[in-house]
């Protein structure tokens, strides 16, 4: 296959969704078409309230399978899926919307009883930002849910964008019957097995069966002469700009609408596209040279190793074992022997790997998440990672003085793993922890105890603005309880101002200091 051909059969995504919409039943049915892994079923296991272990290693341990957290990778009808997981908690992370940077489309489910949710909407607003394809999987048809006209019309009322009916229920919950698919000309029967679960459609859309005789059937056939009415066609030009979503129905827990779905996907989704390097310069895919930006780091996936690994998004070229590549914030040339993929029963080495795929590096500390690599001559910059100013703080000590050794070197590594920021107090170099939101906090306290045997002591400080300051204007006189001084961890000078007064008071005191919201 030429380098070209392999990228085009790459689709690389996220699944988005509120928790308890069905994203990991979904997930598991996917891996299970692509033989990852051999039984499915309900993930109830999962609910341990156990933050820090992601949903994918609770899994793997509860059901006794092995798929790697993070990264999830398989083939499917001769393509290769890779699927990013994003966590599915309450509380919004950094981290999430790094993830959603390193994709070509998302998958957004919905539960077909609850519509549109909060978290949904946050995540929705960062893919649409993105302009990548969005494919909507209404779940849960197996129970009473809304009516489907309300669904869709809630994605344009709710979310802003179009909503195109790829089939559409035939009943719901109780009397669910099946799916009329406008795709594939074919009415999909609910709970058949594989051999008559599907009638095809006559020309003029009806069918040669006894369900042609069924109200609800009539129904589904009135729903959609209305919704074909209202005017939204499916445009694959819209689908790939991100404005128009198509939208499936299903119920991924009795594996039901979710093979069709990941077909049609696999077959609508784009491949890999080119991205913008060197703020100007457009680098295709399938560009013989290797580049790739690292958009994770995770350190102790595997607790038995106490390994970091870097995860690299390829942008272009082939990876291959061995390849030496540049990090382009340092000039430095590293020789990358040992890097893993995510297919399959454990995790394997990779001994190649094609733009859209993602490697995990192992890291002794060299990158950093952001850095751009690259094997060429010519050197390439990706786009900076989008950062948050926290906007939540605590103090942080370890809780036992005589420990201070795995203290220091756990809140080094999670913070160069970008879970969280540190700050210190400009005068008595005491730590201050930064967050997006409150779970940050808390999983930073699970993984030191868990990950570093060191018990941390917290006290909040509440929610502050962060103000950088040039160097050159500072005064210490500046500082005080309402606006505490202090740097970040490359050493440099800014404000945490206890509420926007404290922000306005400051800045009417000194007219002339110029204060940053962003380094
Ligand atoms: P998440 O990753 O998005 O948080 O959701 P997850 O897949 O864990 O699903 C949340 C719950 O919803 C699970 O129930 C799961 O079995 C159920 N579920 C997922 N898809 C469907 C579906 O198509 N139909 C129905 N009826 N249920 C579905 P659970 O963890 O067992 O919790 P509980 O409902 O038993 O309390």
């Amino acid at each position: 296959m030429t380098l070209q051909e392999e990228v085009n059969s790459r689709r690389t995504f996220a699944i988005i969704s509120h928790p308890d919409a069905g994203k990991t039943t979904i997930t598991e049915q996917m891996l299970l078409f692509g033989g990852v892994i051999r039984n499915a079923g309900t993930v109830k296991a999962r609910k341990t309230g156990n933050y820090a272990t992601s949903d994918w290693m609770e899994i793997e341990k509860q059901r006794g399978i092995s798929v790697t957290s993070s990264v999830m990778q398989f083939e499917f009808e001769g393509k290769r899926i890779n699927i990013l997981d994003t966590p599915g908690h309450e509380d919004f992370s950094e981290d999430t919307y790094r993830t959603l940077m390193a994709v070509d489309a998302a998958v957004m489910v919905i539960d077909s009883a609850k519509g549109i949710e909060p978290q949904t909407r946050k995540l929705f607003k960062v893919v649409k930002q993105r302009g990548i394809p969005i494919f909507t999987f209404m779940n849960k048809l197996d129970r009473d849910g809304r009516e489907p006209l309300d669904l869709i019309a809630e994605l344009e009322n709710l979310l802003g964008i179009e909503g195109v009916a790829m089939n559409w229920p035939i009943g719901s919950g109780q009397t669910l019957k099946g799916l009329y698919d406008l795709t594939n000309n074919r009415v999909e029967l609910y709970r058949k097995d594989e051999a008559d679960r599907f009638i095809p459609l006559n020309d003029d859309g009806s069918v040669d069966n006894p369900l042609a005789d069924d109200p609800q059937f009539k129904d589904t056939l009135d729903e959609i002469d209305l919704i074909k009415g209202a005017g939204n066609e499916f445009d694959r030009e819209l689908v790939l700009a991100g404005e128009q979503t198509p939208v499936f129905f299903g119920s991924a827990l009795t594996n039901f609408g979710v093979e069709t779905f990941l077909q049609s996907f696999v077959d609508l989704a784009p491949a890999p596209s080119k991205h913008v390097v060197n703020e100007d310069e457009e680098l295709a895919p399938d560009n013989e040279e290797f580049s790739g930006f690292v958009f994770k780091i995770q350190a102790n996936m595997n607790p038995q190793h106490r390994d970091r690994i870097a995860f690299v998004r390829i942008c272009s070229g082939k990876f291959t074992k061995g390849i030496d590549v540049t990090l382009e914030r340092t000039g430095k040339t590293l020789r990358l022997n040992n890097a893993t993929e995510f297919m399959s029963s454990s995790r394997m080495q990779v001994s190649e790997a094609v733009a859209g795929d993602i490697v995990g590096l192992y890291d002794t500390g060299n990158f950093q998440i952001g850095d751009s690599i690259y094997s060429g001559k010519h050197a390439v910059k990706f786009a900076p990672l989008p950062e948050f100013t926290p906007e939540l703080f605590v103090r942080v000590s370890a809780k036992n003085v005589m420990k201070q050794k795995s203290f220091h070197k756990g809140i080094t590594q999670l913070v160069q793993e970008g879970a969280i920021q540190l700050y210190q107090n400009w005068q008595t170099e005491e730590y201050i922890l930064g967050a997006v939101g409150q779970l940050q906090f808390e999983v930073f306290k699970f993984r030191m105890q868990n990950e570093y045997n060191s018990e941390v002591e917290m006290t909040s400080i509440g929610h502050r603005v962060a103000r950088w300051i040039d160097p050159k204007d500072l005064d210490l006189s500046m500082s005080s309880q309402r606006n505490l001084l202090v740097k970040d961890r490359f050493g440099n000078p800014l404000f945490l101002f206890e509420n926007e007064y404290a922000e306005r008071f400051f800045k009417d005191k000194y007219p002339d200091v110029k204060l940053t919201e962003k380094l």
